[in-house]
C-alpha cells in the first residue's frame, strides 16, 4: 500500500426528512448566527428554504438569507455575500444547494473568517488559514461538495473570465443532510450532469500514476458499477427513491477522497484530474454545465492518454463493465465505449460538437487551450503529464 492521510470530517446525516435537524445540527456545532446561502430559486420555489427558516426561527437562532447563487457560480455573488454576511456578523453559513451555492458557501466562510480579505486572494495564493464553521443541506446529487475540500468559482470581474479551485480542510463542512426525496424536483438534464460528475470524481482518482492500495481500487469499481446502475434510472424516474437514494450516496463518498486513498498524481495530489481541468475550461469561456463538460472531453482524453498505462484500462473495462474478450487494444476500446454509452444514457454529450452545438473553429479550440493552460503556464494531469499542445490535441 502507498502512503496516505484519510481526513473526513463531515458528519452524514442520511434520509428521508432529516432538514428537520438543521436547527440541532448547526447549534452542536457552534452556530448561533447564521447566515444562510442558496440559488437562483429551487431551494424556495420547493419550500424548503422557508421550512428551514422556520426550524431556524423556533430554535431561537438568528439567521440572514442570500440567494442569487448561480451554477459555475461568480465572484461578484459571493462577494456580495462576503460583505452581507459580515454586516451581519455571522458566525456560521448554512448552504441550501447544489456545488454552487456549496462553493460560494465555502468562499464566504473563508473570507469573513479573515478581516479586510477579499474573496479572490484565497483563489490567487493566499493560504486559507481560518473559516467559518459550514453546514449544508444538499438539493442535488452531483459536485461532491458537501463532503469534499475544494471550492470552485469563476472570475467574472476579469476581463477574460477564469474558473479555478481551491483545496483547503478548513472547507470541508460540519455536516451534510442528505435527503433524497429533496432532489426529486431537479431537471433531467441537471441529474444527467450529476451522475457524470460522480463518475468522474472515482474515475479522475482511478487514473491516476501511482497505485497500489487495492482495496481503493475495489471501493472505486462498485462506486463505478452503482452510479452507471442507478444514474440512468434516477434520469429516467427522478420519483424512484432507491435511485435518488443511491446517486445522493455516490456523490458524497466519490468525491470525500475514499475511492482515491494512495492513488497519486504527479505531484503527490489524489489522482489524475485533467479532465477536470479541461472541462473547468470550457465552463470559464461558455458557461457550460459542470458534468456535461467532463463527459464531452473524457473519451477524447481517455484515447489520447491509455497508452501510459495500458493495464490500467484492461482492469476498468474488466472490472466495470465485465469486458474478458478480445486483445487488450480491443478491451480498452470496449471499455472506453462502454463509459461512452453511460454517458449517452444520462442524455449527456460524448464530443465538444455536441456540448457547444456547432464544430468548435481552430481559433475557438486554442482559446480553451489557452484558458486550461494558464496562457501556456501549466501543465495538467498525473496519469499522463499534458502540456499546451496535448490539451488543444484532446480539444481536437
Ligand atoms: O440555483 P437553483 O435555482 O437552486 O437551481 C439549481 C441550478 O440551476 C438546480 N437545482 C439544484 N437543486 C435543485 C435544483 N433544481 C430543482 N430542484 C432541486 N432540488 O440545479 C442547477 C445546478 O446546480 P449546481 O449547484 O450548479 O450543481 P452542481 O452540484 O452540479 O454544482 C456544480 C458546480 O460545482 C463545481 C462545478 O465546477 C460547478 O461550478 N464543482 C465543485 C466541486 C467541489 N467543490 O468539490 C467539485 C466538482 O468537480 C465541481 O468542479
Ligand atoms: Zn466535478
Amino acid at each position: 500500500m502507498q502512503k496516505f492521510v484519510y481526513y473526513a470530517p463531515t458528519e452524514i446525516v442520511f434520509g428521508r426528512g432529516e432538514e428537520a435537524r438543521a436547527a440541532e445540527l448547526v447549534k452542536h456545532y457552534g452556530g448561533s448566527r447564521v447566515f444562510v446561502v442558496y440559488g437562483g430559486g429551487s431551494a424556495a420555489k420547493s419550500g424548503l428554504l422557508g421550512r428551514v427558516e422556520e426550524i431556524l426561527r423556533a430554535a431561537g437562532i438568528a439567521f440572514s438569507a442570500s440567494g442569487g447563487v448561480v451554477p459555475n457560480p461568480l465572484v461578484s455573488t459571493a462577494r456580495r455575500m462576503v460583505e452581507e454576511a459580515r454586516a451581519f456578523r455571522a458566525d456560521f453559513i448554512l448552504a441550501i444547494g447544489g456545488g454552487s451555492v456549496i462553493d460560494t458557501a465555502k468562499a464566504v466562510a473563508d473570507t469573513v473568517a479573515a478581516p479586510g480579505s477579499d474573496v479572490w486572494e484565497f483563489w490567487t495564493g493566499r493560504k486559507v488559514e481560518t473559516a467559518l464553521p459550514i453546514g449544508v443541506i444538499l438539493t442535488i446529487s452531483a459536485a461532491g461538495s458537501e463532503t469534499s475540500n475544494s471550492a470552485v468559482l469563476t472570475n467574472d470581474t476579469l476581463p477574460q473570465h477564469t474558473k479555478r479551485g481551491i483545496n483547503t480542510d478548513l472547507n470541508r463542512p460540519k455536516f451534510a443532510i442528505l435527503n433524497p426525496e429533496l432532489t426529486m424536483t431537479l431537471p433531467k438534464w441537471q441529474i444527467g450532469a450529476g451522475a457524470a460528475d460522480i463518475f468522474m470524481h472515482t474515475a479522475e482518482r482511478y487514473f491516476a500514476p501511482i497505485l497500489g492500495n487495492h482495496l481503493t481500487d475495489e471501493i472505486a469499481e462498485g462506486l463505478f458499477r452503482d452510479v452507471i446502475h442507478f444514474g440512468p434510472l434516477a434520469v429516467q424516474n427522478p420519483k424512484d427513491y432507491e435511485a435518488m437514494s443511491e446517486l445522493m450516496w455516490c456523490g458524497s463518498v466519490s468525491h470525500v477522497g475514499l475511492t482515491g486513498v494512495g492513488a497519486k498524481g504527479d505531484t503527490a495530489r489524489e489522482g489524475d484530474w485533467a479532465c477536470h481541468q479541461l472541462g473547468m475550461a470550457l465552463s470559464a469561456i461558455g458557461d457550460y454545465t459542470h458534468g456535461a463538460t467532463l463527459t464531452a472531453v473524457f473519451p477524447a482524453w481517455a484515447r489520447y492518454v491509455k497508452d501510459a498505462n495500458p493495464s490500467r484500462f484492461v482492469r476498468f473495462a474488466e472490472k466495470v463493465y465485465g469486458i474478458k474478450e478480445g486483445t487488450e487494444e480491443v478491451r480498452i476500446e470496449a471499455g472506453i465505449q462502454a463509459t461512452e454509452h453511460y454517458f449517452r444514457s444520462l442524455g449527456m454529450p460524448i464530443t465538444l460538437t455536441e456540448l457547444l452545438g456547432h464544430t468548435p473553429e481552430k481559433k475557438e479550440l486554442e482559446a480553451f487551450a489557452l484558458e486550461c493552460s494558464y496562457q501556456k503556464t501549466r501543465s495538467i494531469g498525473g496519469f499522463k503529464v499534458l502540456g499546451y499542445e496535448d490539451i488543444l490535441n484532446i480539444y481536437e
